[in-house]
């Protein structure tokens, strides 16, 4: 029996060889030896690696020590202490701050969104009130505009009235006047003179009968002067200078029940027409 035989039956086949003795790839950890798929240990680790398939400690695990690694197991010095334990206060401090800050910017954010919120609504009630404000300025200027109109319609059926004096006056007892005088006491009331002589009262109107203006009484010249054109009327009312065509008119007069001269203006006596002789052109004393 040779060597091939002796192993031949019952022996393993080995992952590099098939059945046919043709050689196989090694299978991906299979056969392989474990010292040789797993890495390799740094050179600084302690004994374990020199020889111990443990697997390496993960990178996640905590850092060693800086001071212990550097002084190699030795206690740090006191001022590398000093400087590592005034470090963590710091970190926390950082920290703090940190939490701080980010409870700031929520707080503000929620002070900025609910002030806009009442903003937004301020800005709500703003508008609605200025919408109100205006549509009672149209009802106003709407109403006052109603009433304008209205109160325009009712002044056009009632036509201007011209208020003047009364036509018919009393203008006191005949012993008021003067013989001889011409009173203007009622020149500017009634537009009229009243004159008196030894034996009558009449009454001459003050419109001139050239253009309708008011001619002045002049005592030292004893006539009447129209200021307009020139025109002069005797005591009588009778015409002699200037343009006016005609005498003075002259109204009724009378007396009244309790003595006193009535003058009636709505009745008035013309020298050319002859009705100066009327008894009622004059009143005789
Ligand atoms: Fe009196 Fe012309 S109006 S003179």
């Amino acid at each position: 029996m040779n060597q091939e035989d002796a192993k031949a039956p019952n022996a393993p086949q080995t992952p590099d060889s098939d059945a046919e003795g043709k050689p196989q790839p090694p299978a991906a950890g299979a056969g392989t030896p474990r010292a040789a798929r797993e890495p390799a240990q740094p050179a600084g680790d302690s004994g374990s690696a020199a020889g111990s398939p443990e697997k390496p400690a993960p990178a996640t695990s905590a850092p060693a020590k800086p001071a212990a690694a550097d002084t190699g197991g030795q206690r740090p010095p006191a001022a590398a202490r000093a400087r590592a334990a005034g470090a963590r206060p710091a970190a926390g401090a950082r920290a703090a701050r940190a939490a701080a800050g980010a409870d700031v910017p929520s707080t503000a954010a929620i002070s900025v969104g609910g002030g806009a919120a009442a903003a937004a609504a301020a800005g709500g009630d703003v508008s609605r009130r200025g919408f109100l404000s205006w549509i009672s300025a149209g009802w106003l200027a709407f109403a006052a505009l109603t009433t304008g109109t209205l109160i325009g319609t009712v002044r056009f059926l009632f036509p201007n009235v011209l208020f003047e004096p009364p036509q018919t006056f009393r203008a006191g007892l005949p012993e008021e006047y003067t013989v001889g005088n011409v009173s203007t006491r009622f020149k500017d009331q009634f537009a009229v003179w009243i004159v008196r002589t030894p034996a009558e009262i009449y009454v001459l109107s003050t419109v001139c009968t050239h253009l309708g203006c008011t001619p002045n009484w002049l005592e030292g010249e004893q006539k009447f002067k129209c200021p307009c054109h020139g025109s002069g009327f005797r005591k009588t009312g009778i015409n002699f200078e200037g343009p006016a065509p005609r005498p003075l008119e002259r109204y009724k007069v009378s007396l009244a029940d309790d003595g006193q001269i009535l003058v009636d203006k709505t009745r008035k006596y013309q020298w050319e027409k002859g009705e100066w002789t009327d008894p009622e052109s004059f009143l005789a004393v």
